[in-house]
């Protein structure tokens, strides 16, 4: 048996929640893995502080999902939930996932607040792209990231501005120890693509490769799940650094 949380019309306006079960979160909102050879950002990790709202803002794919997910992984306790605020209807599927099935719009917030509360859950609200976006789902209490691409300046909030990584030796030799276990199509791949100056798609990768659309496909997933690329959207693209890596590779 799953969660089972239960709601009243005169509960749900003020947002409070009666929930029995099991104290699970569902897996498609649990934090990803943080990058196996995650480096540096010792200042980022050690300023983020439990029991406040931390937001992490810097240009895209300078790192701010990766230090999220790392400073989670470290913490190890307690319920973590990550919500990615740019998917459709990030809060109903949340909150549908959790049992609360036909939370009018309107109400939905403040249902979100009251689950995160109860549940003492610590929140990475990933990809924010407004202060208005995040301020609505902030609980009383409690642990909360926030990653954006902008400047949030949320009230009561501390905003790190996570800044490029300087090029750091360890990770060169980290990154060795994942190339070296590639099967050679992903390594091929993975050396290829890096010649791509900007986000690649499935086709324009295929047509790198010469080979057909579906294995590149499978190939760039397994690169994706190894934190070798990431996915955006339709696209994958490396970090600037992976990049400079891959291009080392013969
Ligand atoms: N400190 C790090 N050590 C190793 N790899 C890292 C580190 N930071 C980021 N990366 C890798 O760089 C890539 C981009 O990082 P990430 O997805 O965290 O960027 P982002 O700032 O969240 O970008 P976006 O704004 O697009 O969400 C990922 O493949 C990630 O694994
Ligand atoms: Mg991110």
């Amino acid at each position: 048996m799953g969660d089972v949380l239960t709601v009243s019309t005169s509960e749900t306006t003020t947002g409070a929640i009666r929930y029995r079960g099991r104290n699970e979160v569902p897996p498609q909102f649990r934090p990803p893995r943080a990058p196996r050879h995650f480096v540096g950002r010792g200042e980022e990790l050690s300023a983020i502080r439990a029991g406040g709202v931390t937001v992490l803002s810097g240009p895209g794919g300078v790192g701010k999902t990766a230090l999220a997910l790392k400073w989670l992984q470290d913490r190890g306790s307690g319920d973590q939930l990550y919500v990615d605020l740019a998917t459709r209807e990030p809060i109903a599927d949340v909150l549908r996932s959790f049992g609360l099935i036909e939370v009018p719009a309107a109400e939905r917030a403040a249902v979100f607040r009251s689950l995160a509360m109860r549940r003492q859950f610590t929140l990475l609200l990933d990809n924010a792209d407004s202060a208005e976006q995040v301020t609505p789902l902030l609980p009383a209490s409690g642990t909360v990231l926030v990653t954006s691409r902008e400047r949030l300046n949320l009230e009561q909030a501390q905003e790190i501005d996570v800044e490029p990584l300087v090029d750091d030796p360890r990770l060169d030799a980290l990154l060795d120890l994942s190339y070296v276990e590639l099967p050679e199509r992903q390594a091929r791949l993975y050396r290829l693509c890096a010649w791509e100056p900007g986000p690649f798609d499935v086709p324009v990768a295929a047509a790198i490769a010469g080979e057909a659309d579906c294995d590149v496909e499978d190939a760039l997933d397994d690169l994706v799940e190894k934190s070798l690329l990431t996915e955006v959207g339709d696209a994958f693209r490396f970090h600037e650094l992976v990049r400079a890596h891959a291009r080392t590779k013969r």
